[in-house]
């Protein structure tokens, strides 16, 4: 089935006991065990697995092309499930420019646990592949980064791993299933904060990691997940589940406000650069073209002037809205330097978008008026 059914119907099936199209919230922490002490409905204990986070396991399996996946709380403790499935001693290779939170799990959390990563530039193979180790286990990718929208080869970065006889994990929370389809590019596993695109509403938090195979590395995930108690509420899976269903359209629609507001900010005169891999002089353009299907709702771009500047075009929005966070139907906008706070790398001049689903035109008034 193609992608837009898989959207409207994995994990979903008719409630055998009242007919009701949209599925049921279970709210039940426990479940009733046969006279004999088995549990033939498969259900025993919440925190071990539920219908809700059950149904979404399965339908983020049938998005990513996957055999198995595991729904946490948040896509924090989604990327820790996979960091904690590794063993003290381990080295991983990490982008330098990667989700500020991971970065800081890495260093923060698991440095101290015994976790060992290095930070490279990796659109630069060759810096990914200098940084390998005997204990390489882990190579983490995120394309497009965060707020730079750098593109990472997934391919090339997977044979460097694979070479390695490391696995190659993929955070595809920004571009999602829909765009980007990382097992095919030969990825490992996924992880996703559903909390964005997937949930697409601004109203859940939510993570996961998907598989392209269940193996003894995955069944730690899962070990993890379970026994750590890191798991979303069945709330929050039906919600997650719910936004997934309308995913591939907003996906397109995302990607092609983010392409013309993108187009309009690089031709104005009050800004310095557009990162955005859609346009053509974007120096990742070219992979993002051969490994995505559209450039995503992402995009981020340098006032000319420094911080004040920048700020100044934030305090006079009025459509976008001045919030972190992405993928839902709102824009947002964000003065990024400022959230991921000292330390960052991020140019005080940039502002980053998350770009809704209101008429491209509307955003981009909003931006002449905010630019002058
Ligand atoms: C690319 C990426 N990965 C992971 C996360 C973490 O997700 P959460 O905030 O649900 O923990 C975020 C959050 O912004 C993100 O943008």
């Amino acid at each position: 089935m193609r992608i837009e059914t898989l959207a409207v119907h994995a994990g979903h099936a008719i409630d055998p006991s009242t007919g009701a199209v949209t599925p049921p919230i279970h709210l039940s922490t426990t479940f009733e065990r046969e006279a004999d002490g088995s549990y033939p409905r498969g259900y025993i204990y919440a925190r071990n697995n539920n219908p809700n986070r059950m149904a979404l396991e399965e339908c983020l399996c049938a998005l990513e092309g996957g055999a198995a996946a595991a729904a946490f709380a948040s896509g924090s403790a989604a990327s820790m499930g996979v960091f904690q499935a590794l063993s003290p001693g381990d080295h991983v290779i990490a982008p330098v420019d990667a989700y500020h939170g991971t970065s800081r799990l890495l260093r923060e959390v698991f440095a101290p646990w015994g976790l060992e990563t290095t930070f490279v530039d990796m659109t630069d193979p060759a810096q990914a592949q200098q940084a390998v180790q005997p204990r390489t286990r882990l190579v983490w990718v995120e394309t497009p980064s965060n707020p730079l929208l750098k593109v990472t080869d997934i391919a090339r970065i997977v044979e460097i791993a694979h070479a390695a006889g490391a696995r190659c994990v993929c955070d595809n929370t920004w571009a999602t299933p829909i765009l980007q389809r990382p097992f095919e590019l030969g990825a490992d596993l996924t992880m996703h904060a559903t909390t964005k695109y997937l949930g697409g509403h601004s109203d859940v938090t939510g993570g996961a990691v998907v598989a392209r195979a269940e193996d003894e590395f995955f069944q730690r995930v899962r070990k993890l997940q379970i026994q750590t108690g890191a798991v979303p509420s069945p709330f929050d899976c039906w919600l997650v589940l719910r936004g997934i269903r309308t995913l591939p359209y907003r996906m397109r629609a995302h990607s092609e406000n983010a392409m013309k507001v993108a187009g309009y900010l690089s031709h104005h005169s009050g800004v310095e650069a557009v990162h955005y891999p859609g346009l053509k002089e974007h120096p990742g353009h070219g992979i993002a073209a051969r490994q995505m299907r559209g450039f995503g709702g992402m995009a981020s771009f340098q006032v000319k002037g420094d911080r004040d500047s920048a700020m100044g075009v934030a305090a006079t929005v009025r459509l976008f809205t001045r919030a972190t966070s992405l993928g839902g139907t709102e824009s947002l906008i964000e003065h990024r330097a400022s959230i991921e706070g000292p330390g960052t790398r991020t140019p005080d001049n940039l502002l980053r978008l998350s770009i809704g689903l209101e008429n491209a035109d509307d955003l981009i008034d909003d931006l002449a008026r905010a630019l002058g």
